[in-house]
């Protein structure tokens, strides 16, 4: 069947369309048009996102997208284009939900096909199985499944329980999602940002720290790692935020070399957070596979110290580079597998609601 899917959370606008055939273990997908448009550009001078102009953006470039991806996929002159619609209705930021879903319903009523509704945090986990050209699969996972989601608005550490120990089965992987552990203030790629916007970096903060870090080898300063020893699954990075904050005023004018320390001890200090927990997370579920995904996936620091813990024991998976950030493709996948598992339960039209802080 033929599968359109639509992601306008935050700040990119994307369509992709794909040919999706098979079952929940077996599921292949053919990409026949994917198209997006950042809007980082546009919210740069307010460093971070800025809602009104995001939802601006999406409902103009919503249709020219759509134009453009059904003129890629030749199904420009087609009555019914596709047989079923994905969109993202939460977590995210409502108003732009709210664009990308009110677009969708219009085109289902139209075309007279189902609306498929898709949590964003779903589509990230499911993002470790695509491509943003070509064919790709859904592979057969080892359970029990951990997930680290790490992005600009989430940091959670998600089990997917094995099947059979699954009442509810709700989740495509086939099990059930339980949040055993998240940050109980800002989120990683958050901090990122903010102590960015501290050393006079852009936004979006994480990759400008990243390659700031890279062009030192230690680090002179030494921040905290909040909560890593505490007795559970949280995080807290406000802490670690604080700190470069008071460090920076303490300071006075930095030049590069120190900016480029205290980007190198902030990484390392918020990484090794994010790793100590899941090491202690794989241990206690006797982990067989780990998913790594959502925006500060694409970290190398966060990805070698990853590979240090699983040590080709664990299967590990990160999204493809092109799929770390927020794209349609993810939103696709975990459309189709939750439509092919539960037909019966795909939205009536009009029954969709944007829901800003949507839990997995
Ligand atoms: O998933 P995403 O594209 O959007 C959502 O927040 O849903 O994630 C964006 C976040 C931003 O905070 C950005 O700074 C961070 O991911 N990020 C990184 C890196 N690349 C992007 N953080 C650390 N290192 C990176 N290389
Ligand atoms: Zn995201």
């Amino acid at each position: 069947m033929k599968i359109l899917s639509i992601e306008t959370s935050c700040d990119d606008t994307a369509i992709t369309i794909f040919e999706a055939k098979g079952g929940m273990q077996n599921a292949v997908f053919r990409v026949l048009a994917n198209n997006s448009n950042s809007q980082i550009k546009i919210h740069v001078p307010f460093g971070g996102v800025y809602p009104m102009l995001a939802k601006r953006e999406h409902k103009k470039n919503l249709p020219i997208i759509l134009e453009a991806s059904l003129k890629q996929a030749k199904l420009e002159k087609t009555k019914k284009p596709v047989n079923a619609i994905c969109v993202t209705y939460g977590p995210g930021l409502e108003m732009c939900l709210w664009e990308g879903i009110l677009f969708a319903q219009d085109l289902a009523k139209k075309w007279g096909v189902p609306l498929i509704p898709v949590n964003h945090m779903e589509g990230h986990i499911l993002s470790v199985f695509g491509k943003e050209k070509g064919t790709f699969k859904i592979q057969k996972l080892k359970t029990p499944i951990l997930s680290l989601l790490v992005s600009g608005g989430h940091t959670q550490l998600v089990l997917v329980k094995d099947k059979k120990m699954s009442a509810r089965g709700g989740s495509a992987l086939g099990g059930d999602y339980e949040i055993i552990g998240e940050t109980l203030d800002d989120a990683v790629g958050e901090a990122f940002d903010k102590v960015a916007r501290m050393l006079d970096l852009p936004y979006p903060g994480g990759p400008e720290i990243s390659r700031l870090a890279e062009t030192v080898q230690k680090s002179r300063f030494t921040l905290p790692r909040p909560m890593i020893y505490s007795n559970n699954f949280n995080f807290s990075f406000s802490g670690l935020k604080t700190s470069v904050l008071y460090l920076t005023k303490k300071l006075g004018k930095i030049n590069k070399q120190i900016k480029a320390e205290i980007a190198l001890e902030f990484q390392k200090a918020a990484i090794e957070c994010l790793v100590y927990k899941t090491r202690k997370a794989i241990e206690k579920y006797k982990i067989k596979t780990l998913i790594v995904a959502g925006g500060v996936a694409a970290n190398k620091h966060l990805k070698n110290e990853m590979k240090k813990i699983t040590n080709k024991k664990i299967k590990l998976l990160f999204p493809a580079k092109e799929l770390v950030g927020d794209n349609s493709i993810m939103i696709g996948i975990a459309g189709y597998l939750n439509y092919i598992k539960n037909k019966k339960k795909v939205s009536k039209l009009g029954s969709i609601k944007a829901t800003g802080n949507l839990r997995l």
